[in-house]
């Protein structure tokens, strides 16, 4: 057999197990035996050529050449045709799980000012907003709170500057919205409130108040009394009532402090309300003359009752937090729960 006839069967050869591989590792088999340097059988060929008749080897030789870069070429499309469809797998997992889009959500303590504002809407309170750095005249004197008052300390309070500070309840919102408008007015102020207080699991340095105020003509306790009935009903069910222990705030008078059943046992006594059947909620009273006679309402026509309450705390209760940290620690796996 001539060297080019061989050259002709190995090319054939060649081909057909190029046709056949099956995978990248196959091919680069192949190609170390037909290429292959030291031990490939094109180079064992080429190194035949040497002995051949001076008359053939041209035409010998450049078979030879033909026939390895037709296998270079063979070797390079079948690694194509073998890449290309894992390649488009790779792209397209249909096995995997659908990417879920982020859904953000309401955090657990707007939630519930959201639902007692809406509870409280069909009594006719509107929202109102005031000022988180506050003068001390607002937060403190138009309160009926002097300045040498334990509250106005500077170590309950974070003053920012002479006579600035950042508010420690929303009370302020009670003078500021009775400054700005005449009765009736019937409002509820969410916001943040700032103390010098630990960062525990039951108090945190910066929390929201819900502050409601109503001042009308003829308004009297009874009407503090079934507003803040229905707000308990309406955002905790039928079976849950109110009541009102004796207590002291500076600019209501009467003030007390307002209990609710129990939500967890429902008044029968258990671990949260330490077996009373009650927790404590909020403070509340009637607004003192005082403080209508500083806004410049006539106190002897109007009166009002105002409310203070922490929805943070309702939220704990509520959703059964044990850490008061978790409401403002920002960790999406606490707040995906709220979702
Ligand atoms: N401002 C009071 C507090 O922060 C709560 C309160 C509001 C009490 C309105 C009575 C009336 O403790």
């Amino acid at each position: 057999m001539s060297l080019t006839e061989k050259i002709a069967e190995l090319l054939a050869e060649a081909e057909r197990a190029i046709a056949a591989a099956a995978s990248a590792e196959a091919l680069e088999a192949l190609r170390v035996r037909y290429l292959g340097r030291k031990e490939g059988r094109l180079t064992a060929i080429l190194r035949e050529l040497a002995a051949v008749p001076a008359e053939e080897r041209p035409a010998a030789g450049e078979a030879a050449n033909r026939a390895k870069n037709r296998i270079a070429a063979l070797l390079e499309e079948a690694a194509g045709r073998l890449a290309a469809p894992a390649r488009a797998e790779a792209a397209v997992d249909r096995t995997l799980p659908g990417r879920r889009a982020w859904r953000g959500a309401r955090h657990p303590v707007t939630q519930v000012i959201d639902e007692i504002c809406t509870v409280l809407a069909r009594l006719g309170f509107t929202r109102a907003r005031g000022p988180e750095v506050e003068t001390d005249w607002y937060n403190f004197v138009a309160l009926n709170t002097p300045l040498d008052h334990p509250a106005a300390d500077m170590h309950d309070t974070f003053y920012i500057g002479r006579g600035l500070l950042l508010r420690s309840h929303t009370s302020p919102v009670q003078i500021r919205t009775m400054q700005q408008y005449r009765p009736p007015i019937r409002i509820l102020v969410p916001g943040m409130c700032y103390r010098r207080d630990a960062f525990d699991a039951s108090h945190a340095p910066a929390f929201e108040q819900l502050e409601g105020l109503a001042v009308d003509e003829g308004i009297s306790f009874v009407d503090l009394k079934a507003t803040l009935a229905e707000f308990a009903r309406g955002l905790f069910g039928s079976d849950i009532r109110v009541r009102f222990r004796p207590s002291f705030f500076p600019f209501t008078e009467p003030s007390a402090e307002v209990d609710v059943t129990c939500i967890i046992c429902r008044g029968a006594g258990c671990r949260v309300c330490k077996g009373t059947g009650w927790i404590e909620i909020m403070g509340a009273g009637m607004v003192d003359p005082a403080v209508l006679e500083t806004v410049g309402y006539d106190a002897e026509r109007y009166t009002g009752f105002a409310f203070g309450m922490g929805p943070g705390r309702i939220a704990m209760v509520r959703y059964g937090i044990p850490d008061m940290r978790l409401l403002y620690e920002a960790d999406h796996r606490f707040l995906e729960q709220f979702a």
